[in-house]
């Protein structure tokens, strides 16, 4: 008898302990602020720390505290919802995405209009999306959607999967991106992408027309992501919009060569950005630059497979475009369609000003040098006077084995490509067989620095006599 109620009372124990830590950690993940971190940050020094040994602060929000199972079959978008408004109510928070569990989130977003600023997005764990039709509806053009905030950052070990199979298949067969490699790529070459078969989501159901982008930044400041990889998005892997303060950096993006329209990393409208330290295979352009870019600079990373490091496509449907201060610098590439390329549309207006395209090795890179002011993703587009004006594009050290062409320089009639430098170019093809292209240029002038390989005769000394050219020359 003593021994059952000694036994019961043991056992009371702990059920009381456990309910009471559980309390502990659940209050110490919800907590806002303390009075003594209150006086820390009055002070202007690092928040208390009342959890050293995991080393988090005091306002570290876990998602597992929030409901998040991390299973990989329940939907934890809601717990992420909860974990996230917690959060964001307190400046320099930690939202936690513990490692080895991996959370199935639907389309989300981590608005910030009213969020305190420097949230830190702790992500060591796994985030993959839904492979069932139902959870897309009609359908998304963001999967994980940060947007108004300033200072975020999203940091760790993790990764983020966007199932993309599920999608890739489903391409229309007038997408520019199919059209656009049937038009340049060999037929022996690797890159080649078979013919798009429809395939089934895993619930049945076809996947919405509309693909999303794996992780969005929108109208933010100050926006570091680092440490984590993004593989297999639908769609383009990292986007910034409407950003000022850009870092990326030990990044990564992982997906198949011939998955379409995956884009590693898109800025558009964005400035004063750094990419670095990153690896990026994709199925569409490593890094892609759109309008109202400035200040941009990319350096030391692995491109391949996928399309290259791009400039536009620019002007599309007569619009203006603006993109300036773009430094690209100590690139690897390998296996890519393009190595640096600038595309536009005819018809355009604006301008693409001071490129600096430095130290960038290629191997079995189709065209590692490409200005195409044609720009077209149909068999043909209708020739139009205006275009988009393309000045001070500066080349060096760019080496290594092309598979098609080793330069391809096609600018506008009516506003020829103007102050473009060649400084020790060494293209040469990958075996024999691939010499099949000399250098071609189309109304580009400008100056070869130094002697190249192989010899570029086709550059037209000085500036274009055509006044019309000078006169509003992109303006911006
Ligand atoms: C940017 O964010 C980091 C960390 O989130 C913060 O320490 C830094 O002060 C911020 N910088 C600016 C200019 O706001
Ligand atoms: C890069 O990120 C990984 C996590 O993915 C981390 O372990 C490593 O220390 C980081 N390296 C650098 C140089 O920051
Ligand atoms: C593909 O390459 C092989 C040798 O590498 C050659 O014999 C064949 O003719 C090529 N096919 C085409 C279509 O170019
Ligand atoms: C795809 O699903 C539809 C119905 O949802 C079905 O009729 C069709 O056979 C499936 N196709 C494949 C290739 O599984
Ligand atoms: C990129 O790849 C290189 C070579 O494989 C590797 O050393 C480096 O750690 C990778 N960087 C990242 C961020 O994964
Ligand atoms: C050009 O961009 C770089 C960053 O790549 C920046 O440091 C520099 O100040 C910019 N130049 C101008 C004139 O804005
Ligand atoms: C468009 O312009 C290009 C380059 O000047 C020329 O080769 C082509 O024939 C023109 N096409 C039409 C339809 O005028």
């Amino acid at each position: 008898m003593t021994g059952f109620s000694l036994r019961s009372f043991i056992s009371q124990l702990i059920i009381a302990f456990l309910v009471l830590s559980e309390t502990c950690n659940a209050r110490r993940g919800r907590q806002i602020t303390t009075s003594s971190t209150s006086l820390y940050k009055k002070k202007g020094s690092k928040m208390l720390t009342n959890s050293p040994s995991k080393g988090y602060s005091a306002t570290t929000f876990n998602v597992r505290d929030y409901g998040a199972k991390g299973d990989g079959k329940s939907d934890d978008t809601k717990a992420f919802d909860a974990a996230w408004t917690a959060a964001c109510k307190v400046e320099a928070s930690t939202m936690l995405v513990p490692s080895e569990y991996v959370f199935l989130l639907g389309p989300i977003s981590f608005s910030g209009p009213y969020c305190q600023h420097n949230i830190l997005f702790q992500l060591d764990g796994t985030i993959i999306a839904p492979a069932d039709a139902e959870a897309w509806g009609s359908g998304f053009l963001q999967w994980l959607d940060f947007t108004k905030l300033i200072g975020i950052t999203i940091k760790g070990s993790g990764k983020i999967d966007g199932n993309g199979a599920v999608w890739w298949h489903d391409t229309p067969f007038d997408d520019p991106t199919e059209e656009e490699s049937k038009l340049i790529i060999p037929s022996n070459n690797t890159m080649q992408t078979s013919l798009p078969i429809p395939l089934n989501s895993s619930l049945g159901g076809r996947m919405p027309g509309i693909k999303p982008t794996a992780l969005r930044f929108y109208g933010s400041s100050n926006v570091t992501v680092t440490g984590i990889t993004i593989q297999n998005s639908p769609q383009c892997h990292l986007k910034f919009d409407n950003c000022i303060g850009v870092s990326v950096y030990n990044f990564s993006v992982s997906s198949p060569g011939d998955s379409p329209k995956t884009d590693g990393i898109h800025l558009q409208n964005s400035k004063d950005i750094i990419i670095r330290s990153s690896n990026v295979s994709c199925g569409d352009d490593c890094i892609s630059i759109q309008t109202g870019c400035s200040n941009v600079y990319i350096h030391n990373i692995n491109c391949g497979p996928g399309h290259g490091i791009s400039i536009g496509g620019l002007g599309k449907d007569n619009t203006k475009a603006c993109v300036s201060n773009v430094t690209v610098k100590d690139i690897i590439m390998h296996n890519t369609m393009n190595g640096v390329r600038i595309k536009t549309w005819q018809g355009g207006s604006g301008s693409v000003q001071r490129l600096m395209f430095s130290n960038i090795q290629v191997s079995e890179v189709q065209i590692p040098i490409v200005i195409d002011q044609f720009y077209c993703d149909k068999s043909k587009c209708p020739n139009q006077t205006s275009a988009v004006a393309l000045s001070e594009i500066n080349y060096e050290k760019i080496t290594g084995a092309y598979t098609v062409k080793p330069v391809h320089l096609a600018c506008s009639d009516s506003m020829p490509c103007v102050d473009v430098t060649l400084t020790d170019i060494q293209l040469k093809p990958l075996q024999e067989q691939y010499h099949m292209y000399e250098p071609y240029c189309w109304q580009t002038f400008g100056e070869l620095y130094t002697p190249t390989v192989p010899p570029i005769q086709c550059l037209q000394v000085g500036k274009p006599s055509s006044s019309t050219a000078q006169a509003n020359y992109g303006q911006c």
